[in-house]
């Protein structure tokens, strides 16, 4: 779907452009980042990222975001609402930021930006993220935002052959403090 620009104190989340791709390629092609995304091909190609702007991004179901700091301009990363259910008012979050930029509060902003987002503009009730049991920079950043662990899938995708369990947390509309744009 189409997204607008949310201006945050640190970060803006904005539509990602077709100039953002060898960022998004770059960034991703680290095994760092890399190694708690479910749904991400590593090596991670320019193909790869084309299809994801061209035909993930525009689906209606998704609202994607470009993270760009708002000191230098740069592109750091991608958050990202998917399976966004009208019936049921719900929608999965997701996110990355490139290693370079962690731990500087960037990732708990776009967060909280997008939450607003979310809850307001598109008038969710539920908001849920699954997340590997060993990512605790990710469950750190959902408590932060007011999520509750709401329970682990047991086995719940095969990661490098391997299947893994994932933390379930979610976040109702009123639970987390407005950040209503
Ligand atoms: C998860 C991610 C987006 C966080 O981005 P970020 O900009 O570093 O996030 P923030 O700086 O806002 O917050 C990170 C928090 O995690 C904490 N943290 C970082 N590494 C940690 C670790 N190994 N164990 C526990 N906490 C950790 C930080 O201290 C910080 O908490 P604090 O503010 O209480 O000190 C980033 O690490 C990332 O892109 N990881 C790879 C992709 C990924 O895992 N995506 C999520 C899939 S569910």
């Amino acid at each position: 779907m189409n997204v607008p620009l949310i201006r945050g104190n640190r970060v803006v989340l904005r539509k990602i452009a077709s100039s953002d791709l060898d960022l998004i390629v770059s960034n991703l092609n680290d095994r760092i980042v890399n190694r708690f995304l479910s749904t991400i091909p590593f090596p991670y190609s320019l193909k790869d990222a084309r299809y994801f702007v061209s035909r993930v991004c525009t689906r209606k179901d998704h609202a994607c975001f470009g993270i760009e700091s708002v000191e230098t301009g740069i592109f750091m990363g991608v958050i990202s609402l998917s399976r966004i259910n009208v019936t049921h008012r719900k929608a999965a979050l997701g996110y990355w930021i490139g290693r370079k930029y962690w731990n500087r509060g960037f990732g708990t902003e776009a967060v909280k930006l997008i939450l607003g987002f979310a809850f307001g503009k598109l008038g969710l009730k539920r908001v849920y993220a699954k997340v590997m049991t060993k990512n605790s920079a990710s469950m750190r950043l959902l408590v932060k935002a007011g999520f509750k662990h709401e329970g682990t899938l047991r086995k719940d995708i095969l990661k490098k052959g391997r299947f893994v369990d994932m933390e379930l947390y979610g976040l109702l509309n009123g639970e987390h403090r407005v950040f209503h744009l």
